[in-house]
């Protein structure tokens, strides 16, 4: 459930006024509602329960300091996967303790920065990695707290591109490299194991695959105490899906509940889950003007104001996103249009085939954009990226203001 409404014909975020914000900010124009990030975040955080556990919101997602700082706000952890994601948490006031850093190619000098830091755990994904590690924790005269990302081999019958636990994948360790991995982990003097990870892919619309991945870390757990290597927490990754169009992915609270089921007797062992897309992707709308309308040979164009360069989902995954009218009953006769943006690609489209009753100058809000929408933001055709704006209930605060051609140029330089 979100809190982007229609009242009388106007849409909404939360109590304030969509073509009010378009008008006073400009368009495209990122959207946010604290009260659905919220709403998200504890759905998941509630469910779980008494069980030991902390939320670790995928900053990629959404990266705004808004975002981050209203998350951090409710005792919310992070997952991480560059420096840059740490040092944002930080300045959004969030806590480096409930950090838990993700990802196949950490430099030394984030791992640096990170044990600096004091995050939680390293979610390490090679052996080589591991040796990184303990090399950088011994030039500070530290231990690093690790934990072993595994690829479970589990099908998460997503789209090829954001599937990551088939062996085929980049990421994670192979289940049967997994306990001698450990063993090397345990033997490096300045790391310190504790913990075990997966991340099975994003988008994922049944729990099933969810719980096949759970089930199998929980045996290798099992193995790995028989053996004297003792998990503290075990993290389940990311990946629940969120409607976009018909998709019916479980809610939060039953992933997070049968999550926390499957923990059952093991109270020692804390449970952290990184959603990102379900708590932010919903919370966030794209505001765009309707700035001609083309009749082409075989189509009728409605070009936009955004982009490929501001909303990179449609042209990089063939993603669909819901495109609705700001304002209602326009007058205009419906007609179907390829909603498309100025950037000079085919591939440059918003939305395909889409039955919309709008005119020039016209506002249109693409739905579910709050998630890997501005974070995807580029650029490209030297265009300024967005403003943002987070709405909580009848205020609205500029959490980032739009970029001006300046920008576009900062850092570099003209040879003389
Ligand atoms: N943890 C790890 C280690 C991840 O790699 C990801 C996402 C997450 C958590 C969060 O997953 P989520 O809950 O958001 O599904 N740009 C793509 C999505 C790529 C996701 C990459 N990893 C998109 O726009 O659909």
């Amino acid at each position: 459930m979100d809190f982007f409404a229609y009242k009388e014909g106007q849409l909404f975020a939360e109590d304030v006024s969509v073509t009010s914000l378009a008008q006073q900010h400009g368009t495209p124009l990122y959207v946010y509602s604290r009260a659905t990030l919220e709403r998200h975040w504890h759905a998941f955080n509630d469910a779980i329960g008494e069980h030991p556990h902390l939320i670790c919101y995928a900053v990629k997602a959404n990266s705004n300091l808004g975002v981050l700082s209203a998350l951090a706000k409710l005792g919310s952890g992070f997952d991480i996967v560059s420096g840059g994601e740490l040092a944002r948490v930080i300045e959004a006031g969030g806590d480096a303790s409930k950090v838990v850093f993700s990802g196949v190619g950490k430099k030394s000098d984030e791992i640096r920065y990170a044990l600096q830091q004091g995050i939680m755990c390293f979610n390490v994904e090679s052996e080589p990695e591991l040796h990184r590690i303990n090399a950088v924790a011994e030039s500070l005269g530290t231990q690093a707290p690790i934990s072993l990302r595994i690829n479970p081999d589990v099908d998460a019958k997503t789209h090829p591109y954001i599937s990551t636990g088939l062996k085929a994948n980049k990421f994670g360790i192979a289940r049967e490299r997994a306990i001698q991995t450990y063993e090397l982990a345990a033997s490096l003097s300045h790391l310190k194991v504790v913990g075990m990870d997966c991340h099975i892919g994003s988008q994922l619309t049944e729990i099933g695959p969810f719980v096949d991945a759970l089930e199998r870390l929980l045996l290798l757990i099992d193995e790995l105490a028989e053996r004297g290597i003792v998990i503290e927490h075990l993290d389940v990754g990311g990946g629940l899906g969120v409607t976009y169009d018909d998709e019916e992915p479980p809610h939060p609270k039953a992933y997070a509940a049968a999550m926390a089921e499957k923990m059952d007797g093991r109270s020692n062992l804390k449970l952290i889950l990184e959603p990102g897309r379900a708590i932010a992707a919903n919370a966030g709308i794209m505001v765009t003007e309707v700035e001609f309308i083309k009749q082409g040979e075989e189509k009728s164009f409605a070009i936009v104001d955004a982009a490929m360069n501001d909303l990179l989902r449609p042209a990089l995954y063939s993603a669909w996103q819901n495109i609705i009218p700001v304002i209602q009953g326009s007058g205009a006769t419906p007609h179907t249009y390829d909603v498309v943006g100025p950037v000079c690609e085919t591939g440059d489209f918003i939305g395909k085939d889409r039955e919309l009753a709008i005119c020039a100058g016209d506002f249109l809000a693409v739905r579910s954009a709050g998630a890997y929408g501005f974070t995807m933001a580029s650029n490209y055709n030297s265009r300024c990226r967005p403003a943002e704006i987070m709405v909580d209930g009848d205020e609205a605060i500029v959490v980032r203001e739009r970029e001006i051609q300046k920008d576009l140029w900062k850092g570099e330089h003209k040879l003389t």
